[in-house]
């Protein structure tokens, strides 16, 4: 062989190694980068809650996972999920402690998390969990993006069977159930689905373009995706429990504005076009407060509006909306000082507010009242309560051992498992916000009460954001002292 010839040999097998690694990338494990947060002088670590608050999500993927899932105990599950075509459906997330898909709330729970990411980019820098933020949230996306099917205007809204779901305690990667897919289409629309599908997009597209380095292509497809889905939602007015009824028990909206308006602020933000803009202040109106949370995002789009258009009109209901829940408005209070806005989760109910709160504390609005009653709220979920207990799995000390999800409470390999097995839940679920406690502050950690005791991936989002609000204005040194305990 010439030295020529070695030389061309070499550059030969470099350059087939070079393409085999850009094209298919080893497995890296992904890890949180070193932390710089300083969070001595809080309450609470905050930052330490946001990391687990991540890795929550990881342990409620379906399908097959990736070589870098950082949950030890979970492996792939349903990994025959197809559409009535036979098209692949895998993926995703499961909703709560079952195993059904329900994209209504996913996509709530999705734009709310690239709502926080891209609020409050410095605190998932500094505490190091940009990379594993990156990932977590890109799992929903690329199901999202199997789920909607532009050619023909389908959406698909639902995979699993609530009702047969739910009799099982199972495992999901002992699952071997008919996994039924269930669509919006022209025919039979869903615009509270289609509208929050577009938000989870729009929103996806600024997250992947601005914050998720080497991601422009990924980032391209959702903006694409978004532009389609928020047309067929906008076009085709309907509510998608109406089409079908299996979510109508589990997540039955009574209105599709607020979803139609928040996808609208999101398109306007993502795009930049007056269009977008136009649709979401027609569909504006001034007395939407309700809630936030996977049915009511009202004062989310309301406080998104006037980030656009700095139009004090959209104000009000924001500060309507938090007035009713600090003290003094219409929402009761336990005895420790969590806000009781429903027996259901009033954790996550609570942790909404506070997102909202903390925003539009970096909005300048009442700065220091909101970031106070924010804190207020949150402390009481870490531990500022009567039995000094962390309502999130996994923090502190002293949490929840028996929480109502299935997949942390049996063994994989084991198909028998049983609510009412005996002991802790052999997983840790790391992350994990539980319902909460009830009105008197009394709270029991039992499998079986998933009024208290459940998870969902909508209770942790806006209390994901709320965390990283906290370490934001932290960082700044512009969090005020937190307010002492009632309790
Ligand atoms: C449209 O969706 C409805 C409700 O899910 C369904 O009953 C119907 O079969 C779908 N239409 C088509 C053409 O698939």
């Amino acid at each position: 062989m010439s030295r020529v010839q070695v030389l061309m040999f070499g550059v030969c097998c470099l350059l087939q190694s070079d393409v085999a690694r850009a094209t298919n990338p080893p497995p890296m494990p992904i890890r949180p980068a070193q932390s710089t947060f300083d969070s001595s002088g809080l309450s609470y670590d905050y930052g330490e809650a946001l990391g687990l608050s991540i890795l929550f999500y990881d342990a409620q993927r379906a399908g097959v996972l990736p070589a870098n899932n950082p949950i030890p105990w979970r492996g792939d599950s349903l990994t025959y999920e197809v559409d009535a075509d036979g098209n692949d459906l895998t993926g995703g997330w499961f909703d709560a402690g079952d195993h059904v898909k329900f994209n209504f709330p996913m996509a709530f729970t999705s734009w709310v998390l690239h709502w926080g990411f891209l609020r409050f980019p410095e605190a998932y820098e500094v505490t190091g969990q940009t990379n594993m933020m990156c990932d977590m949230i890109k799992w929903p996306l690329e199901y999202f993006l199997k789920c909607w099917q532009p050619d023909t205007k389908t959406l698909y809204t639902q995979i699993g069977d609530a009702t047969s779901d739910h009799e099982r305690w199972e495992s999901p990667e002992s699952m071997t159930m008919d996994r039924p897919a269930w669509q919006v289409n022209t025919s039979c629309p869903g615009s509270d689905v289609a509208g929050d599908m577009a938000s989870a997009f729009a929103s996806g597209y600024l997250v992947f373009k601005d914050l998720c380095p080497g991601e422009t292509d990924f980032a391209k497809t959702l903006l694409e995706a978004a532009k389609t889905v928020y047309a067929f939602g906008d076009e085709y007015r309907g509510l998608h429990t109406r089409c079908y009824t299996d979510a109508h028990s589990y997540y039955s909206s009574d209105a599709y504005d607020d979803e139609l308006m928040v996808a609208a602020t999101w398109m306007y933000k993502a795009t930049g076009e007056q269009k977008y803009l136009t649709d979401a202040e027609t569909l504006y109106t001034p007395t939407n407060v309700k809630g936030f949370e996977w049915e009511n995002k009202g004062p989310v789009a309301d406080l998104l509006l006037y980030e656009a258009t700095q139009d004090e009109q959209y104000l009000d209901s924001t500060k309507a909306f938090l007035s009713e829940r600090m003290p003094g408005g219409t929402m009761p209070y336990t005895p420790c000082g969590l806000v009781y806005i429903d027996d259901w989760g009033a954790a996550r109910l609570a942790a909404n507010a506070a997102m909202v709160a903390l925003v539009a504390a970096d909005d300048g609005i009442l700065q220091g009242e909101y970031k106070e009653w924010a804190l207020s709220q949150l402390n009481y979920l870490l531990g500022d309560n009567n039995f000094k207990i962390s309502y999130q799995v996994g923090f502190g000390d002293y949490y929840p051992t028996n929480y109502h999800h299935r997949g942390s409470s049996c063994y994989a390999e084991f198909l028998d498992c049983d609510i009412d097995d005996p002991g802790e839940n052999p997983h840790l679920l790391k992350g994990a916000l539980v319902g909460g406690p009830n009105q008197d502050d009394e709270y029991e950690d039992v499998r079986t009460d998933y009024v208290q005791n459940e998870v969902a991936v909508d209770y942790n989002a806006g209390f994901q954001g709320a965390m990283a609000g906290l370490v934001y204005f932290a960082n700044k040194g512009e969090l005020p002292a937190a307010p002492a305990p009632t309790c």
